[in-house]
């Protein structure tokens, strides 16, 4: 049997993370993983460019069933140590949009950034490595894995939720918080494309590839961001987020004209420009193929706009700001960017990650009842989850 000080289980951003501070206090630290590939979700993130942190990072952008969990890691790991530090690594970023910050050249200086920052602190990584069972046994965590047995004062699941199931997710964090008798929340594929009933798919799958600005609401949450229509049903990151928010059987209402009062605009052109039609007028904000595809699905004439009166026009502008609709499901874990659920926060602590009851044994990033919105406050909550576990595992 191999003995160490710490093994963690699962090399992605919070794993790799908790091991590099570890490994700098001197601890000797092993982490397995069985894919192939290491940071294989760092490297699809963001669209290959890895949105790794959020500039307003606060606890607000988090689910969970204890919405002040998050807030101890947070604060002791702030978004402005992580950016420190990829500016340590001369890392070029810049901010997308709403806090939003990416790499320039590519997600893959995220992914060698962790790989440096673990060489210096002596971490090792073995990858390709199946984990068999664990096992307490006086005071030890015994890992039996496909390269033999390991054994650790302190032991660290970084697995991560079920998203992506093809880049090796998988509900090991789960069994093993069953393993030491911690709960479970209930998990669920979040900001993750709506699915349609068959009736708007027809309709919607004929505008794949468009996208506009919205206002997406449910359950008192609204995301102000856009759309895109997809041949398989809704994307985009308005969709995305309110997904994490919505349950099946619910309505969702988009305010496709978010930003301005469209029923104002339909009249102030309906004055200045009275022969043209409804189609040409909403032609003014949204693309052609858009418009000729929502005015029959909105059951609307098209008319010129004089022969509108204020009622009507009142109808047509109402069909785009408040569309609702019943998403038929989503696209599940398949294509999820994140699990909602997770190990229950109850039973670990907010400030260091450990397990109340069961010293050694931790919990951090995505495996845990803690959920972000879009943005890169998943990432976020990856390196300070990992950074608090990593000063006392
Ligand atoms: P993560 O999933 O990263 O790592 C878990 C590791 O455990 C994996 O390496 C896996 O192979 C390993 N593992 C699992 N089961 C195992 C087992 N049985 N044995 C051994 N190893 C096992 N977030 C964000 O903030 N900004 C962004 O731009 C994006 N973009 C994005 C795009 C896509 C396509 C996805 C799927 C997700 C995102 N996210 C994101 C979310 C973000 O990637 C996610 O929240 C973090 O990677 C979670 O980090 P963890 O380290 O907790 O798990």
């Amino acid at each position: 049997m191999t003995k160490t000080e710490v093994i963690v289980i699962g090399a992605g951003a919070a794993g790799l993370f908790c091991a590099t501070e570890a490994g700098k206090r001197g601890r000797k630290v092993i982490v397995f993983d069985h894919a192939k590939r290491l940071g294989g979700k760092i490297l699809m993130s963001g669209g290959g460019r890895c949105n790794f942190t959020n500039t307003y990072t606060s606890h607000e952008n988090f689910l969970s069933q204890n919405p002040h969990f998050c807030k101890s890691a947070l604060s002791q790991y702030t978004q402005w140590d992580f950016i420190s530090l990829v500016n340590e690594y001369g890392i070029k970023h810049h901010e997308k949009t709403l806090g939003q910050l990416f790499c320039d050249d590519s997600a893959k200086d995220i992914v060698d950034l962790l790989l440096a920052e673990c060489k210096k602190a002596n971490v090792d990584i073995k990858n390709r490595t199946e984990i068999i069972g664990i096992e307490y046994v006086d005071n030890r965590y015994v890992v039996n894995t496909s390269q033999g047995v390991f054994s650790s004062e302190s032991l660290v699941i970084a697995t991560g939720g079920l998203s992506m199931p093809k880049l090796g997710a998988t509900p090991f964090g789960y069994r093993v918080a069953e393993q030491f008798g911690l709960p479970i929340i209930p998990t669920k594929a979040a900001l993750v494309p709506f699915t349609l009933q068959e009736h708007d798919k027809a309709v919607i799958g004929e505008l794949s590839g468009i996208s506009v600005d919205a206002n997406a609401s449910c359950n008192n949450t609204n995301f102000n961001e856009s759309i895109l229509f997809t041949h398989r049903g809704l994307s985009g990151p308005a969709v995305l987020q309110i997904s994490s928010f919505w349950d099946p059987g619910q309505e969702v209402e988009f305010d496709l004209f978010p930003n301005a009062d469209l029923l104002q605009d339909l009249l102030e052109q309906q004055q200045s420009n009275p022969e043209i039609q409804l189609s040409t007028a909403l032609g003014k904000h949204y693309s052609k193929r858009f418009v000729q595809a929502a005015i029959p699905y909105f059951e609307l004439d098209n008319k010129p706009l004089k022969q509108y009166n204020a009622k009507q026009l009142q109808s047509a502008a109402d069909a785009f700001t408040q569309w609702r609709i019943k998403p038929n499901g989503t696209e599940g874990y398949r294509t999820a960017e994140v699990t909602l659920g997770g190990v229950d926060t109850d039973y670990v602590s907010s400030k260091n990650m450990q397990v109340k009851d069961q010293e050694g044994l931790f919990f951090i990033g995505e495996v845990l009842d803690v959920t972000g919105w879009l943005g890169g406050y998943n990432f976020q909550w990856a390196w300070s989850s990992g950074w608090a576990a990593g000063q006392v595992a």
